[in-house]
């Protein structure tokens, strides 16, 4: 009977692991301003009155891949700065149901677009949560666009608050594509992405779910999936309510 110990020398990989994180934050920290820059032109030169129809079209499909850009190099930021717990938060009493609904109102062209019917309920009777208003706003945002997007045409969304024992809970339910109950235990992971996304037509990265996760890990809450396959998903959060 006998105990071994090994011990091993970790710096380097330590450093690597450093070196790796400042050059990804480095590198999207430099593409946010050329990627608005280049935004703001597009959305200049759509505004002329002279532009022909096919060029208009071609300039808005150059705007959105800029945006898709920007909320990308975005993401990244954020999570390379939650990774090396370098983000600075202030949690502050935030309301749900404003913060929800100033994010309905942010993708209210896309939902028009789709024709998908919106119900919000319980925003007035929940008390405030403690968070970070941008972060929160984040996680808001990346479930909202994912009901969304995995959603056929013409789908309903639900969001529900409720209290409940010192926390708020927050939930979006939609009658989309639904998840594959193999994949519903990775969704949260970086640049995962479920074989039901290849089913509809969309972008992404798989980095919106793992930003969530990061983000409610760091404001004290938590997140949960339910879904059936092909009937629809439903993400609930909850958050500690602020003293
Ligand atoms: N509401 C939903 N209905 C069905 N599938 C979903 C839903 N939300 C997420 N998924 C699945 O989970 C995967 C991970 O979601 P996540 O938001 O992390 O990535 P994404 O939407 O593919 O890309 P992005 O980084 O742009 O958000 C998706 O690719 C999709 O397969
Ligand atoms: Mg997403």
């Amino acid at each position: 009977v006998g105990v071994t110990l090994t011990f091993r020398d970790v710096t380097r990989e330590r450093e690597v692991s450093d070196m790796k994180s400042d050059f990804v934050s480095f590198v999207t920290h430099q593409l946010r301003t050329p990627l608005a820059g280049i935004k703001w032109m597009l959305e200049l030169a759509a505004e002329d009155p002279a532009l022909p129809a096919d060029a208009a079209s071609y300039v808005e499909d150059a705007r959105e891949a800029a945006q898709r850009l920007i909320d990308l190099v975005n993401d990244l930021l954020d999570i390379s700065r939650l990774e090396r717990g370098r983000l600075t938060v202030e949690p502050v009493p935030v309301r749900l149901g404003d913060l929800t609904q100033s994010v309905l109102d942010e993708t209210a062209l896309i939902l028009r677009d789709k024709g998908h019917v919106v119900s919000v309920s319980g925003g007035d009777a929940v008390p405030a949560v403690l968070a970070d208003v941008q972060l929160l706003r984040q996680v808001v945002l990346n479930l909202t666009s994912n009901a969304i997007k995995y959603t056929p045409a013409g789908g309903a969304i639900a969001i529900a608050m409720r209290p409940e024992a010192g926390r708020v809970t927050w939930a979006i339910t939609d009658n989309g594509i639904g998840i594959p109950g193999a994949s519903r235990a990775r969704l949260f992971e970086k640049f995962y992405r479920a074989d039901n996304a290849a089913a509809v037509e969309t972008e992404g990265t798989g980095l919106g779910l793992y930003l969530v996760r990061l983000i409610l890990e760091h404001l004290g809450g938590h997140i949960q999936c339910e879904s059936t396959e092909g009937q629809g998903s439903t993400f609930t959060l909850t958050l500690p309510v602020a003293p």
